[in-house]
């Protein structure tokens, strides 16, 4: 028998890559959008992407209940708008997996400074577990909330755990220069996303320190086991989506971390490191779940790793599917593509 899920915030951009993705999976059925600003509309109305049964389905405000056969919530809110959410439908028996950051640190105080705010249940942090599927899968199997990582961190972690783990880094040296199409904002009205100030422009944000900064921090260190410093800087590209990071990292025999790289995701049906001498583009993972990780030697002690995603999905909703269906005992890849929409 199939899984119903809800969505809660249906209407952004994270909430539509989800509808897109689950319409076809063969053993998820969406039976709840949930809404804010756009309650009551038809989902059709909002979300140009869908048509058919879905695009009538009325969109259910923020507060209402979750009906009671759901098994499976997605809940891709704002952050600080997530937490009680996600409190309320797992005290209803649910599963949660969170595309937000509200439960993927393991400190309050971490958590107040990243976001400058109180955290209402921190008493979850202990049980939510940091759902990079690459490295977690054996814990996202038993877990009833899975904290999504985010898109920034996604691109950056996948590529420098191996190296962390191989041993070879100097980890207090590590700089992440990345940058996202506009859609990685989401779909609010901002000034600075306005056509007007994106289109033919490129921009750093975020300066001194990006929240995502201590994300990949804290986790760089507790899955390379060491202690990690990362001076990271994120911009804003005129493309809707895509998300490109580069890695600018030093230490010991870079001419052998391609193959630390090959081998840690030998057996990975979603990250794919290119032969030597090839770099990615973001042209290559859009619209799929896959990570492309590219690498370039430079003396003998540095090397630039390149990595690209598409923000939507792998740092996202893809993502968040990828862990439901190992939550949920199905193909980890149900539902999801390694090609991309190309050109
Ligand atoms: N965009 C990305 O690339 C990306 C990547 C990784 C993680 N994330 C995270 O995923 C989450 C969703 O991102 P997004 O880009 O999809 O955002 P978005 O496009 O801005 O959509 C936000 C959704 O949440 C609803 N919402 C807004 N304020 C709310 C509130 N106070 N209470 C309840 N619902 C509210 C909105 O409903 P209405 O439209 O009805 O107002 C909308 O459905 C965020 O936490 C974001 O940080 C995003």
């Amino acid at each position: 028998m199939n899984i119903s899920v809800a969505i809660l915030g249906a209407t952004g951009y994270t909430g539509a890559e989800l509808i897109r993705l689950l319409e076809s999976h063969p053993h998820f059925d969406i039976a709840h959008l949930g809404a804010h600003s756009q309650a009551g509309k038809r989902a059709g109305e909002v979300l140009p992407g869908i048509s058919g049964e879905l695009a009538s389905t009325v969109l259910a405000a923020s507060d209402a209940s979750i009906p009671d056969h759901v098994q499976l919530v997605f809940s891709a809110l704002p952050h600080g708008a997530a937490a009680e959410s996600v409190k309320i439908a797992l005290d209803s028996g649910k599963k949660v997996v969170d595309l937000s950051a509200d439960f993927r640190h393991k400190s309050h105080d971490t958590y107040r400074e990243a976001y400058g705010a109180e955290h209402p249940c921190p008493e979850l942090f202990d049980e939510a577990v940091y759902g990079l599927t690459e490295f977690s899968r054996s814990d996202v199997v038993n877990a009833r909330l899975v904290a999504n990582p985010g898109c920034y961190p996604t691109s950056t972690l996948l590529p420098l755990v191996p190296l962390l783990r191989g041993g070879v880094l100097n980890s207090e040296q590590i700089i992440v220069d990345s940058k996202s199409g506009a859609s990685g904002a989401g779909r609010a009205v901002k000034t600075s996303l306005l056509y007007c100030e994106v289109n033919e422009g490129l921009s750093a944000y975020g300066l001194p320190r990006h929240r995502h900064a201590w994300e990949m921090e804290e986790w760089a260190s507790g899955f390379g086991q060491q202690h990690v410093s990362i001076r990271f800087v994120p911009h804003i590209l005129p493309m809707s989506r895509g998300m490109l990071s580069t890695l600018h990292l030093s230490g010991d025999k870079p001419e052998t971390w391609h193959n630390i790289l090959s081998q840690a995701f030998a057996h990975e049906t979603f990250i794919n490191v290119l032969p030597e001498g090839q770099l990615p583009s973001t042209q290559g993972v859009k619209g799929s779940n896959r990570c492309d990780i590219g690498i370039a030697v430079i003396g003998t002690k540095q090397a630039v790793v390149v990595s690209c995603i598409d923000n939507l999905i792998k740092g996202a909703s893809g993502q968040a599917l990828q862990n439901a269906n190992v939550m949920f005992g199905f193909g980890e890849a149900e539902g999801l593509s390694t090609t991309a929409l190309w050109p």
